[in-house]
Order: C-alpha cells, then sequence, then structure tokens
C-alpha cells in the first residue's frame, strides 16, 4: 500500500492485445489505492475476475478502516483499543450508525427507544412453537427477524415520507429485539417461560436476565460479565465488507428493507468460515480435552493437505497480523475467570494451540494468527451460553455495523443493484435432438 500522503498517479494504465486504456485511481484517507474499473467492460468487452472478491473494493466507505498487515481496526476513525476501554456497545453502536459519538442526551434518548421497543408482539411468539425443539437459533433469528418487518408497518410508510427517522426507528427497534428473539430463542428450546425484558437492566445484563432469570428468582450479572458481553458486543460491531455485511449491502442494493437485509446477513455469519467459527473452535478444543487430539497433532492436521481440517479461530482474509480484537478478547479471558473463580481447561489448550501455531513456520509464512473467534467462545461458555448460541451472540454485536452499512448504502446517491458478471465456462452452443416429437 502507497504510504499516506505521498502522492500517487491518478490514472494506471491498463495495456492488453495492442490497445491501452486509462483507469482512474481511487486513493483512500489511508492511502489505499483502487484501480476504478466500474468502465472496464464498456471500454474494452472484457471483466476483471476476482474469486472471492479478495482483491475488490465493492463500495467506498468511512465508517470502519482494518490496516491487515499492521493489525489495526478503527471505527469512525477511533481506535478499538481506545473506544472500547471508554465506550459502552451502545454509544459505540451509535458511532458507527450515525457517525459520531452521542451527547449525554442522544445516549439517554436512544436507550428510552431501547426500552420502548423491546418486547415483541404477542403474536410472534407463537413463531417460536413452530420450530422444532432442536432448531438452530440462527435459522430462527433469521426468520424472526425478517419477520419483524411485518410488525414494522410504519417503517415502509416513514421510509417514504421521512428515511432517516424511519431508518433510526427501525435500528432501535432492531438493536433492541435481536436480543429478545435470541434470548425467547433459548427459553423457547429449554420450555421455559418467556421473560419480558426489564427496563431499569443495562443492554446486556437485560439481555442476560430474558435468557437465565427463572420465574422467581432474576438474574441479574456481576457487573464483569456485563462488562465482559459489552466487550464481545463491541469488537463485534463492524469490520468493513466482511461476508455478512457484504450480504446486507448485496441484499441492500436491490432495494429490500433493512429486515431483510439483515437477516440474510444472519444467514452468511451463520457459516463455520465466518461467524460461526466461534463454535468450531470450541468443538475442536472439546475434542483436543476429549483427548482426540493432542494440541501438537492439531497443529499438524491443520497444515496437512490431505485433510479439510483447519485450525479454527487462526487465519483471516485481511489480517496479516494479531486481530486486535483476540488480542482484547484473550486479556477479557484472565478478568472473567479471576472474577468467576473459574479455570476452564479448554483456555489451557486455546494457549497451547496458539503458542505452538505461532512458532511454526506454516503459520508464519501464511501469516496466521488469532482471529476474533478464537478467544471468544471461551468467554462465552464462562458467561453460561450455550454453544449454539454463540454465532447468536456475534449477530447481536454485529447489527449496528449492518445497520450502518445498509445506511450508508441507502444514502449513496451513486450506489447500484449489486449484479456481478462471470466467465463462462459451460458447453459451446448445442444442438440437440428432442427425445419425443412435439404432438
Ligand atoms: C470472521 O472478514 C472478516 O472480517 C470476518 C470477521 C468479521 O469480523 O466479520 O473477522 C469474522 O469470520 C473471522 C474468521 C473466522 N473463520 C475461521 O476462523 C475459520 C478458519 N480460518 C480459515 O478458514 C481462513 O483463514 C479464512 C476463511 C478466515 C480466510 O481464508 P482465505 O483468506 O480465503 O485464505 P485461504 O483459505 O486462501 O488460506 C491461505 C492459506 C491456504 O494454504 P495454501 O493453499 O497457501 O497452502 O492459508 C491456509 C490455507 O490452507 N489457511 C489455514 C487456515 N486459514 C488459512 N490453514 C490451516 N488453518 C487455518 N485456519
Amino acid at each position: 500500500m502507497e504510504k499516506k500522503n505521498t502522492p500517487v498517479p491518478q490514472t494506471a494504465t491498463l495495456t492488453y492485445n495492442g490497445r491501452s486504456i486509462e483507469l482512474p485511481v481511487v486513493v483512500g484517507t489511508e492511502g489505499e489505492v483502487g484501480f476504478d474499473v466500474s468502465n472496464l467492460y464498456a471500454k474494452t468487452g472484457h471483466l476483471v475476475y476476482d474469486p472471492g472478491m479478495a482483491n475488490t473494493a465493492v463500495c467506498k466507505s468511512d465508517i470502519s478502516y482494518i490496516d491487515g498487515e499492521n493489525g489495526i481496526l478503527r471505527y469512525r476513525g477511533i481506535p478499538i483499543e481506545k473506544l472500547s476501554a471508554t465506550h459502552d456497545f451502545i454509544e459505540t453502536a451509535m458511532l458507527l450508525m450515525n457517525g459520531k459519538l452521542p451527547t449525554v442526551e442522544e445516549r439517554l434518548n436512544f436507550g428510552m427507544l431501547l426500552t420502548e421497543n423491546a418486547n415483541i408482539h404477542e403474536s410472534m411468539k407463537h413463531h417460536f412453537d413452530s420450530f422444532p425443539p432442536k432448531a438452530h437459533p440462527m435459522a430462527i433469528l433469521s426468520a424472526m427477524v425478517n419477520s419483524l418487518f411485518c410488525y414494522d408497518r410504519q417503517f415502509q410508510r416513514m421510509i417514504d415520507k421521512d428515511p432517516t427517522l424511519a431508518i433510526d426507528t427501525a435500528a432501535a427497534n432492531l438493536m433492541s429485539k435481536v436480543r429478545t428473539l435470541a434470548a425467547y430463542s433459548h427459553r423457547a428450546a429449554q420450555g421455559l417461560p418467556y421473560m419480558f425484558p426489564d427496563p431499569s437492566l443495562r443492554y446486556c445484563s437485560n439481555f442476560l436476565h430474558m435468557m437465565f432469570s427463572e420465574p422467581y428468582r432474576q438474574y441479574i450479572p456481576e457487573n464483569e460479565i456485563d462488562e465482559a458481553l459489552n466487550l464481545i458486543l463491541t469488537l463485534h460491531a463492524d469490520h468493513e465488507q466482511n461476508c455478512s455485511t457484504t450480504t446486507v449491502r448485496i441484499v441492500g442494493s436491490a432495494q429490500a428493507n433493512l429486515y431483510a437485509s439483515v437477516s440474510a446477513g444472519i444467514c452468511a455469519l451463520w457459516g463455520p468460515l465466518h461467524g460461526g467459527a466461534n463454535v468450531a473452535v470450541i468443538d475442536m478444543l472439546e475434542s483436543i480435552h476429549r483427548g482426540g487430539l493432542s494440541p501438537q497433532e492439531c497443529i499438524e492436521k491443520a497444515k496437512d493437505k490431505n485433510e479439510p481440517f483447519r485450525l479454527m479461530g487462526f487465519g483471516h482474509r485481511v489480517y496479516k497480523k494479531y486481530d486486535p480484537r483476540a488480542r482484547l478478547l484473550k486479556t477479557c479471558c484472565d478478568r472473567v475467570f479471576k472474577r468467576l473463580k473459574v479455570q476452564d481447561p479448554l483456555l489451557d489448550i486455546a494457549r497451547k494451540l496458539e503458542e505452538l501455531a505461532l512458532k511454526d513456520s506454516y503459520f508464519i509464512e501464511r501469516k496466521l494468527y488469532p482471529n476474533v473467534d478464537f478467544y471468544s467462545g471461551i468467554i462465552l461458555r464462562a458467561i453460561g451460553i450455550p454453544t449454539n448460541m454463540f454465532t447468536v451472540i456475534f449477530a447481536i454485536g454485529r447489527m449496528p455495523g449492518w445497520i450502518a452499512q445498509w445506511k450508508e448504502l441507502y444514502n449513496d446517491q451513486n450506489s447500484r443493484l449489486t449484479r456481478p458478471r462471470q466467465i463462462y465456462i459451460g458447453a459451446p452452443l448445442t444442438q440437440y435432438q428432442p427425445l419425443t416429437k412435439r404432438k
């Protein structure tokens, strides 16, 4: 990447088959350069080919910034290490969605909106009965978030009249209800009564109350537990154009509503290569703990090309250094375990795996480091969150990022329907004899 503020040529020359064209250049705040190929097909009849879009900037954005080479993550320019030490998840969400940190009054007003929107419509509770008891909570969450649109009819009316108000109201609705839906999916699976949200509790404590309270004994987590979950949600809040956020943008580019777009993002996040990795990490650590594999054997298996096995929670498309979020979560593990006075053999196994991998040439050459999913599950386990809910927690954290990115797309006058092309490698023009002559 060019160094920030170094002058760069404003065009790039592409030469092919005896012809040259000039491509405009887009330069980002930190010096990242993009060759603008938005008119390439019109000018040349040719396409760029980039499976997985690893080399493609699909948009300009001012929400998050990642410097993968240096392990940097900033939300609206603020380093995640500083922000997570001084502001909570709701203030972080408001920074991402509104472009600035809230004033005290704005924070209070949004807190009231979250309280007002915490309860789901009574008829929605019956939807949970239609899922089988072992239904995956991510399938339930995606379906229920999509259904929320049916109950937010004002969204459609308002978006025509006052888009900003409509989107901000829907944002509060989504951020508040996603907790309730997640908690209720857990209660329904356990055959437990639903717990109404408690307006006196902070965002994370209210979620844990809805998850774990009993009819005659309210569960109110200790401060350190509330703060640990708050940190996890803050660190998951946005991450530029990751798979699920790009999904939200693609669906939003078709002018589908915010709820439908976020529901699609939840489905993308579910995949084990993406948000589902936090579950896969625990499965991997548990299999080692059960005596399946030693940590070293796990490392060897992850390196073996004949094995589909990967060291889950390791590696990243963008970070080629330690994921800054993983570093913060690793420290958080110690705080939570110290407060709860618990030990978890999985944490010791995770540390051993990290130690072995970080000095192994296979991982060093490929710049594979722990990512956000490597330690998050261990903390969630200590808090008592069931493993199959880990990616649901990721979705609760990512909600403000999806909303912020959808808003940015919605307000971008230059946004277009996302419709990529392909390189066709199938059959040439083919003649054929129909099996039977039409009557
Ligand atoms: C998240 O994009 C985001 O920002 C996502 C996220 C967010 O906040 O939204 O950060 C959240 O999804 C984190 C990633 C969680 N996934 C995992 O932990 C699953 C395990 N990791 C990998 O599958 C992999 O690292 C990916 C999917 C994360 C990234 O894969 P890439 O960029 O497509 O890289 P690749 O598969 O081409 O790997 C390059 C090389 C290959 O070896 P060679 O072919 O060069 O010999 O590295 C190897 C891979 O085999 N490799 C691994 C590995 N990850 C990559 N080998 C063993 N174990 C791994 N974990």
